[in-house]
């Protein structure tokens, strides 16, 4: 199986090239000039000359806030990119593999975690983006896998956990909202579950998170809890930080469907967070 990864820098591209190189998988993942996945001609003329038989579009525009004002980028990194890849992959008949957001969702559901099957209500420009993204990727292609995601972390400098070890050597307060809520989504989580679905030829639309669900605030706590660090987290609402972006209060996703179809027994994020924090502290 020949592996084709976009957006080879970020943080869940470099979980699967991790697992690709320790695994001996034949696989390529070229820089942005070569595959900007919002350049068609660029993107088939990859596709033609690596003829994948799986790509994987790890790339992305995840400025939630910037998006507001930065519409046109927005869509055409997680609408148009998906768009032309998904089509120039079914066009050398290869497998998609594509990645959505809990942002899809308003946060309004009162009646348990999201399903596959409830309504995407977006908030936000970058969860339109995101909306639009996952549709283009499965009408384009009818071998097209799409998983979506949330507060993904893994090795890279943007993600929460070491934001917050970095604030929290700052002296003053450090503050962290208690009224939203989802599910810290380790990258080698992603990794694993994906493979499997894709050595089972899994298509359609599915929610990958760990287990269980927390607010951003019981996240700290824990992050602060396992490195030992000594730092007073005051909770606090969203209200208290007014950014350009609206989130959703509640988007943690349900993910027993995935679970079910890979046979794998994921793990809560509790777990998953502590092992990413053993190999990184
Ligand atoms: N991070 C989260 O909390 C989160 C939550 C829910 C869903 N997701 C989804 O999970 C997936 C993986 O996210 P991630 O956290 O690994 O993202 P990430 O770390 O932000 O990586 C995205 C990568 O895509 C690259 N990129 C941007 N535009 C590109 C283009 N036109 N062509 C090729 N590459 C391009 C970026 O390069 P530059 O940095 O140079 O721009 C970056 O290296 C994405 O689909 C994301 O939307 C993420």
């Amino acid at each position: 199986m020949r592996y084709l990864v976009t957006g080879k820098n970020g943080q869940l591209a470099r979980s699967f090239l991790r697992r690709f190189e320790s695994s001996g998988t034949d696989h390529a993942a070229p820089d942005e000039n070569v595959a900007d996945i919002t350049d068609p001609v660029k993107i088939r003329e990859l596709m033609t000359s690596y003829r994948p038989d799986v790509v994987i579009n790890c790339a992305a525009y995840n400025l939630v806030d910037r998006a507001e004002e930065d519409r046109d980028t927005a869509f055409k990194v997680n609408a148009v990119g998906p768009a032309i890849l998904a089509e120039a992959a079914q066009a050398c008949g290869a497998y998609f593999v594509h990645f959505g957001s809990d942002y899809v969702f308003d946060g309004s559901k009162e009646t348990g975690l999201y399903r596959e099957d409830d309504t995407p209500n977006p908030l936000s420009v970058y969860g339109s983006s995101k909306r639009q993204g996952e549709e283009n990727a499965l009408r384009n292609n009818d071998k097209s896998l799409v998983l979506r995601l949330s507060w993904v972390f893994g090795e890279g400098k943007q993600n929460f956990i070491v934001k917050l070890i970095e604030w929290s050597a700052r002296s003053g307060p450090l503050k962290v909202t208690c009224d939203e809520f989802s599910v810290p989504t380790s990258t080698e989580t992603v990794v694993d579950v994906t493979l499997r679905a894709v050595q089972r030829g899994a298509t359609g639309m599915f929610h990958l998170t760990n287990s269980g669900y927390c607010s951003r605030y019981e996240w700290a706590k824990l992050i602060v809890k396992e490195m030992g660090i000594d730092k007073f987290i005051r909770p606090v609402t969203m209200a208290s930080f007014p950014l350009p972006a609206k989130r959703p209060a509640f988007s943690a996703m349900d993910n027993r469907a995935i679970g079910a179809l890979t046979g794998i027994s994921i793990p809560s994020w509790e777990d998953a967070v502590r092992s990413f924090l053993r190999g990184h502290s």
